[in-house]
């Protein structure tokens, strides 16, 4: 295996699958199974998930509502979305934990590094839940902040496109797809790979990201092992 630690960053809208919200049990299966195959070759596997699917801080505010509020809602969203995809997980048979970064001891453990770092090398898959813990910061920011403290070897940012692209693969047809790129080319050519706080904590922490399709069957597997799958964002 390529690698032996990963930071899976998953979006919450990605467990919607057909539906216009929530969550689609079919693709946290799908996820699951995914997942558990990485896990079987022995490489260590955490995982942040996002919250959109349920509820956004970002927008709440564009409604209206105090940010920070609409951010504690996000925050909860994202533990929402770990603990089914525990649930899913743990329906496969793999062994998981979860930690959060506010505290909700009922529900799971709380973030504590190094017990983080044990239950990895134990083999169980480790979900952070509640972001950062903080407002204002994104969950592609918690991924990385957490890929950096348990010194993964990549964030692996499942998408539904399959990498970094000169222009919006969705809107223009003839957009072309860059099988790696270097973190100063992606911000001197204007390119969105996450928001500029993720982006430059993870260019200065020197951890590469991977940017590629979670979607499609096999690719986790794929990428883990080595193969051109996505897009590599690296020094
Ligand atoms: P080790 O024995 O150290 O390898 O890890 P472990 O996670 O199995 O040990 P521990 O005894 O800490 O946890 C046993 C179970 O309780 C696991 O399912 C944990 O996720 C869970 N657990 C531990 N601490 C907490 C907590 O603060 N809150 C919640 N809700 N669950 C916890």
């Amino acid at each position: 295996m390529q690698y032996k630690r990963i930071l899976l960053k998953l979006s919450g809208e990605a467990l919607m699958g057909e539906r216009d919200y929530g969550i689609d049990p079919k693709r946290l299966k799908e996820y699951a199974l995914e997942i558990k195959q990485v896990v079987e070759k022995g490489v260590e596997v955490a995982i942040v998930i996002g919250g959109g699917n349920i509820f956004r801080g970002v927008s709440g505010a564009a409604n209206g509502m105090d940010r920070v509020q609409g951010d504690h809602m996000g925050m909860l969203a994202t533990c929402i979305n770990g603990l089914a995809l525990q649930s899913a997980l743990e329906d496969e048979g793999v062994y998981t934990r979860m930690q959060t970064a506010l505290e909700i001891k009922e529900v799971a453990e709380p973030y504590i590094k190094r017990k983080a770092i044990r239950h990895l090398e134990k083999g169980r898959v480790v979900i952070f839940g509640a972001g950062t813990g903080n407002p204002y910061f994104t969950t592609d920011t918690a991924a990385v902040l957490r890929a950096i403290e348990i010194d993964a070897d990549a964030i692996l940012k499942g998408t539904r496109v399959d990498g970094i692209y000169n222009d919006d693969p969705e809107k223009n047809k003839d957009a072309i797809k860059f099988e790696t790129i270097t973190f100063k080319d992606v911000i001197n050519k204007g390119l969105k790979v996450m928001d500029m706080t993720a982006f430059t904590l993870s260019e200065e922490n020197k951890l590469p990201i991977i940017v590629f399709d979670m979607n499609k069957q096999g690719n986790l597997i794929k990428l883990v092992s080595g193969e051109p799958i996505g897009t590599i964002v690296d020094h």
